[in-house]
């Protein structure tokens, strides 16, 4: 089986507050360029394709366009998903705009005021905007995604969200459901609005030339329409673990998905990347335990993704191949 593409946590530690995640404050240890060109080697021997890093924030890493040139010069693409306050900074916007061919940027608001409140930073989609400008006319052929966690501040502005997206060329839009933060959950009665405008907000992208992931957006009701979770994303059940894998650099541990981090982990383990060789683990019986476990919806594993997952990250990944 390919491994196609990975996806590396590098560390919590972040340069913003936001409200709705857990990532704030921390000073995890920052994996040197050494450790990272070995993981490196051993994905290029994988024959790997596609090198995403996450966090906290990517852009903090000291040196990061030697940690971007060390995956292009072995032959692989690299993608981040990224707040982009530091786009706005000349060296790592040109780290980015050499090296990295596709980002995911979280923009949570299309009012200044709004998207720094959620995400506890003064100024800062003013930067991310002039950032994202500067970058596009650098490298114009970057792919960008907008990636915006949906919550009770915005559902009732994603039209207003797919213009800043046309505006600022971005060809993806990645509505993400809010996942543990009750103060910020959209109402009922907003998500069934929203429910009710789908049709005429997935043409006004089609118009404008951009790809809404989300499948539907029923997605937003999962507590209160399971069925429907379940029927639209996990008819299949899981086939990510058929191409793709994630690694926390931070502990070494190997997982299928970045969702699998903190919840029911154990269950899901697949090894230790300080412990055994990265090709080891994929080939390994325990992941092909997992892998069959995920993809089988008649054990359920639809269930337990329901539980932890996002089905906009899913439906992301699995248009991989396309
Ligand atoms: C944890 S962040 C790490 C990357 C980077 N710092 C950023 O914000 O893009 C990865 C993604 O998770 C999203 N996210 C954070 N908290 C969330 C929550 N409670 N529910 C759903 N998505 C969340 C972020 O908006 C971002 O798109
Ligand atoms: S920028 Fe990303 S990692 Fe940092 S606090 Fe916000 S969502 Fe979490």
């Amino acid at each position: 089986m390919n491994l196609d593409r990975v996806e590396i946590h590098l560390y919590r530690n972040c340069n913003l507050k936001c409200k709705m995640c857990d990532f704030k404050e921390y000073t995890d240890e920052i994996p040197s360029i050494e450790k990272m060109d070995k993981v490196m080697s051993q994905l290029k021997e994988l024959n790997v394709k596609i090198v995403h890093f996450t966090g906290g924030e990517v852009l903090l890493y000291p040196n990061v366009e030697d940690l971007f040139r060390c995956v292009v010069e072995k032959g692989m693409k690299v993608h981040i998903t990224t707040n982009a306050l530091l786009l706005n900074n000349d060296m790592k916007r040109k780290a980015v705009a050499k090296y990295v061919s596709k980002l995911q940027i979280s923009i949570d608001h299309y009012k200044c005021e709004m998207h720094n409140m959620l995400r506890g930073v003064d100024k800062t989609l003013e930067n991310v905007l002039a950032g994202i400008k500067k970058l596009k006319e650098e490298s114009p052929d970057v792919l960008l995604t907008m990636n915006t966690v949906v919550s009770k501040y915005n559902i009732d502005f994603i039209e207003e969200m797919l213009n800043l997206c046309k505006e600022y060329k971005f060809s993806v839009f990645n509505p993400i459901p809010i996942k543990g933060c009750e103060e910020l959950t959209p109402s009922s009665e907003q998500i069934e609005k929203l429910l009710s405008n789908e049709e005429v907000l997935k043409n006004k992208a089609a118009e404008m030339n951009i790809e809404i992931t989300a499948p539907s957006f029923h997605i937003f009701n999962v507590k209160q329409d399971k069925q429907a979770y379940n029927g639209i994303l996990y008819k299949e059940g899981c086939k990510l673990l058929h191409n793709q894998m994630f690694i926390n650099m931070t502990t070494g541990e190997v997982l299928p998905c970045p969702m699998t981090m903190y919840r029911n982990k154990a269950n899901v383990l697949l090894g230790n990347i300080f412990e055994n060789n990265i090709s080891e683990i994929w080939n390994s019986a325990r992941t092909q335990e997992v892998r069959d476990f995920f993809a089988n919806t008649e054990n359920k594993a639809g269930k337990a993704c329901y539980d932890f997952c996002d089905p906009a990250f899913c439906y992301n990944q699995s248009m991989l191949k396309k």
